[in-house]
């Protein structure tokens, strides 16, 4: 499975992009906002960051406006995908982009149902919120699970699955052993994937008992 990271923070995605985990960015209005930056200016420092995809979300509610929308983001750089609210308008707007070439990401992904019409419509990869159904007291995960279910008995479907609204490391490690294409992780959730106290301990023990070697 690959990981992305899930956010509009510049330093954050270069941090993790150096440390050679990530090969992909997913944005969002919501995290572009928590930036405080414009949205062109973060999504075209972030194509300078990591050479991957990287998702830029249409905020238009037509989808003639939201295709409008897209062709300049899209033509920003190679990497960019643009990421398409689900509903009626954005399958609309998710077909007429594919038609043009644009890679796509159709998010506020809620059931295997619009899953499997998302990817009916030509997107490049749909987006599930599987935090968010936990919120709600429903399993985020039987949802990713389900879809990659769907998507494996179709050939014909070449979408991926990117796990989306990933809340901690075992949502990472799950979606991974379900057979998911892609976890998109927060900054947070990936620091919390990279510490174990362990190994904290094991590294302290280890520079203690180096100190005793004789050195000369
Ligand atoms: O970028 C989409 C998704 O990952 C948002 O997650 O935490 O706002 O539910 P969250």
């Amino acid at each position: 499975m690959k990981l992305f990271i899930d956010t509009a923070i510049v330093d954050e995605i270069r941090e993790v992009n150096d440390m050679g985990v990530i090969c992909g960015v997913t944005t969002n209005p919501s995290l572009i906002a928590k930036s405080g930056r414009k949205f062109e200016d973060v999504v075209k420092e972030i194509t300078t960051i990591v050479d991957g995809p990287i998702s830029a979300e249409v905020t238009a509610k037509d989808p003639d406006e939201m295709v409008e929308q897209a062709k300049p983001l899209a033509a920003l750089h190679k990497n960019i995908i643009i990421k398409i609210p689900f509903n009626k308008e954005g399958l609309i707007a998710c077909k007429k982009m594919t038609a043009l070439g644009i890679k796509t990401n159709v998010t506020l992904i809620f059931s295997a149902a619009q899953a499997l019409l998302a990817a009916k419509a030509g997107a490049t990869y749909v987006s599930p919120f599987l935090g968010r159904l936990d919120d709600i007291g429903t399993d985020g995960m039987n949802l990713i699970e389900e879809i990659v279910d769907v998507f494996d008995a179709d050939p014909a479907i070449e979408t991926e699955i990117i796990a989306a609204s990933v809340r901690n490391p075992i949502h990472v490690i799950q979606a991974a052993r379900l057979g998911c294409d892609i976890a998109t992780v927060p900054y947070k959730v990936i620091m919390q994937m990279l510490n174990h106290p362990l190994t904290v301990n094991g590294i302290a023990q280890f520079d203690k008992d180096w100190a005793t070697v004789p050195k000369d």
